[in-house]
């Protein structure tokens, strides 16, 4: 049987089939919520909170909390964009994100969710600057940690889409990243077709597909051309800092 329930998203009606993710049945009712670590066809991880909600007072993960009926859901609040705002500032303090000449510039999700929150200049955190080698070994691929957030998109499309487990984490705390099953790539069986390696999976520019770097002109890149957010029936309201 295919319940239907109904919920509220900053006031507006959600009418829904039950078992969905809040994020999920906000997706089809045209209402968005920022996210990094979620990805369509991907299992949810709930790891990056940048999609966290507000439900009767509790901060949760939308995207693998599940849409109840009568739930009232607060979304674009200034409450919330702070907090949104604070844990992508701290990414960019964590790695070494040099935007102007990454080849993911316009078309990486991070800095795209920065524009939707109004993020647009360094912030009060210090720079952890961290040194990290690229692995440039694979004749298809480089991987660039210095840009990885850590959404586990790449560990779980190489074990599930890809069949491979090509990717795992390695290290603790601030110091943990994506590791590859081998020396280095070059020693693995990666392949530049994988899901795992695919442009939209990796939402930075950790995982580079050689050769292909800058292919679209500023202005006809990804998010120049649709910012995340865009068509969404609830706009978000002033881009600036609260
Ligand atoms: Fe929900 Fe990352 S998108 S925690």
């Amino acid at each position: 049987m295919n319940a239907t329930i109904k919920f509220r998203i900053d006031g507006t009606q959600v009418v829904t089939k039950a078992g969905l993710t809040i994020m999920k049945a906000a997706d089809n009712a045209g209402i968005y919520i920022p996210r990094l670590c979620d990805e369509k066809g991907l299992e949810p991880q709930g790891s990056c909170r940048i999609c966290i909600v507000k439900i009767g007072g509790q901060i949760v993960a939308s995207c693998t909390q599940p849409a109840e009926d009568g739930l009232e859901v607060e979304n674009d609040t200034p409450e919330i964009r702070n907090y949104r705002r604070d844990l992508v500032k701290m990414l960019y303090h964590e790695g070494n994100h040099l935007c102007p000449i990454c080849e993911a510039s316009g078309r990486c999700e991070l800095q795209a969710v920065s524009y939707y929150l109004g993020i647009f200049q360094p912030t009060k955190y210090p720079y952890l600057q961290p040194d990290r080698p690229v692995d440039a070994s694979h004749r298809d691929i480089l991987l660039n940690t210095n840009r990885c957030i850590r959404c586990g998109r790449c560990i779980r499309a190489s074990k599930t889409l890809d069949g491979k487990n090509l990717f795992g984490y390695i290290g603790r705390g601030i110091h943990k990243q994506v590791g590859v099953n081998g020396e280095n790539l070059a020693n693995t069986d990666a392949k530049v077709g994988d899901a795992a390696m695919a442009l939209e999976t990796c939402p930075v520019g950790c995982i580079i597909q050689k050769r292909q770097g800058f292919f679209a002109p500023i202005g006809k890149r990804r998010f120049d051309l649709k910012p995340l957010g865009t068509n969404s029936v609830k706009q978000q309201k002033g881009g600036s800092e609260q």
